[in-house]
């Protein structure tokens, strides 16, 4: 006989009457839940527009006039007529994108990527009307008359002097590959430097961190690789600190190189290189945040994706802390900054020397998650903003006393003679909404679009130029 045991709970009529309950508060979290996201993203729309037309109301005309869409186009030029004698000793590449033209030394049209001698930018001849103006592409000039050498750059504001200091590669040699399959490549001189009051006269400071000639199993001896030097400023040990990519020819070394100096015009004393938190580092930048804590962030496991994180507090090493960021999207080229709170990045694809798309990212942290958020790339036409103007990202500078304005700077890259590289600086300001899918911010608009204006020449607004 079955005893029924009368202490036994009736667990399964309250289970499921319990379970019916709680269904009916989950679904009625559900809904409030639901209302109270519409609610939010309505707020956050409502806010969003009205900051953006604040924005606009309250943006300097000559920012909106920067942000004026200017086309531009090349074509590929029809092949030259050739005796067909000529034609059958040599026969002619054919090219079918303009990149192969621009990769192409003998083009045609190369003087429309690389404008010769005749249109310097020279900062100290008589200017007139054209005083301050940037042409991307053009040769620039320093005051004594040489071409800016400061490839794969970046500025640095160094309040104590109120000067700007233009740090890169100084190429000024000449151009060969290793080997047949190799990159083309310079023999490392050192990291030139640059100051300037208005960020267009620029005065040479000379090679403040040299290569090494003769000790071959030196870092910065003459063969091996010293690409994208950035320096930032310790406010807590005073000192001027430059980290860079150092590599063997090969490019297999991938490492961080560090230098520090008590001036900001050098020199620089070079203190050792290492692969960071143990993974290859090719190309990378540092970024100093607004509470003096530095980052680096450099392009690792073969470029498939970023790493990032901070410097120790004398900003001369990284610490344990690491995160993966735009993992499997092989970017390189990292220009980090910015704005309202968030953080920016622009990047390319990795191409070596050939130009390609450029890409932003924004993130809530600069630890990431990132996300990315598209073709920051506005005018000149479809194969301009598909190749980044014909360019690669090295650095992005805030114009100081102009929220949301900031430049872009890049290189033109002429591998047949790279000391001969151009550099293309555009306006980038913050706007509107961003053109790609959300990853993880499920929708809502935590960040603006960035927007790369392409001007054949262009300049500072006017209340800005030589303000310090
Ligand atoms: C690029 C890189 C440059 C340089 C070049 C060499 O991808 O951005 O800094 O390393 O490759 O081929």
């Amino acid at each position: 006989m079955r005893m029924k045991n009368k202490y036994r709970k009736p667990t399964s009529l309250r289970c499921n009457a319990g379970s019916r309950c709680s269904s009916s508060v989950l679904l009625w979290s559900l809904v409030g839940c639901l209302l109270m996201l519409h609610l939010y993203s309505y707020i956050r729309d409502q806010d969003v527009h009205s900051q953006e037309s604040h924005l606009h109301i309250g943006r300097h005309p000559e920012i909106l006039e920067l942000e004026q869409f200017e086309e531009d186009s090349i074509q590929i030029p029809p092949p030259r007529k050739r005796s067909p004698r000529a034609a059958k000793r040599k026969p002619r590449k054919v090219h079918t994108s303009l990149i192969e033209e621009f990769l192409d030394e003998s083009s045609q049209i190369r003087h429309i990527f690389f404008p010769d001698q005749k249109t310097a930018i020279d900062p100290m001849s008589d200017n007139g009307d054209e005083t301050h103006f940037y042409y991307p592409g053009r040769i620039w000039l320093d005051t004594t008359g040489n071409p800016i050498q400061a490839h794969g750059g970046g500025i640095l504001y160094d309040d104590r002097t109120k000067t700007y200091y233009w740090y890169g590669e100084f190429k000024d040699g000449p151009t060969y590959h290793a080997h047949k399959r190799a990159a083309a490549r310079v023999d490392v001189i050192g990291v030139g430097c640059y100051s300037s009051k208005d960020l267009w006269t620029w005065k040479n400071e000379g090679i403040v961190l040299a290569a090494e000639e003769n000790d071959e199993t030196h870092d910065l001896h003459k063969l091996n690789v010293l690409e994208r030097p950035k320096v930032i400023y310790n406010d807590k040990t005073g000192k001027y600190v430059m980290w860079m990519h150092i590599d063997d020819t090969n490019y297999t070394k991938a490492s961080v190189g560090v230098a520090v100096s008590n001036f900001p015009t050098g020199p620089f004393t070079y203190l050792y290189s290492k692969r960071p938190h143990g993974f290859d580092s090719r190309d990378m930048t540092v970024f100093k945040d607004d509470d003096g804590i530095a980052y680096l962030l450099y392009s690792s496991e073969d470029n498939s994706e970023l790493h990032v994180g901070p410097l120790s507090e004398d900003y001369l090493d990284v610490t344990e802390t690491m995160r993966r960021i735009l993992v499997g999207q092989h970017r390189e080229a990292p220009a980090v900054f910015k704005h309202q709170g968030m953080y920016y990045m622009i990047t390319s694809g990795c191409t070596s020397w050939a130009p390609n798309e450029a890409l932003a990212h924004a993130s809530e942290s600069i630890m990431g998650p990132w996300e990315t958020i598209g073709n920051p790339c506005i005018g000149g036409d479809k194969i301009f903003r598909h190749t980044t103007f014909f360019s690669q990202s090295t650095f992005v500078l805030p114009v100081h006393g102009i929220p949301g304005l900031f430049i872009f700077l890049a290189d033109r890259w002429n591998p047949a003679d790279l000391r001969d590289s151009r550099y293309v600086w555009l306006p980038l300001t913050l706007g509107g909404p961003v053109d790609q899918p959300f990853e993880y911010s499920f929708g809502f608009p935590l960040w603006s679009r960035v927007s790369i204006y392409w001007h054949k020449k262009w300049r500072l607004p006017f209340s800005w130029r030589g303000k310090e």
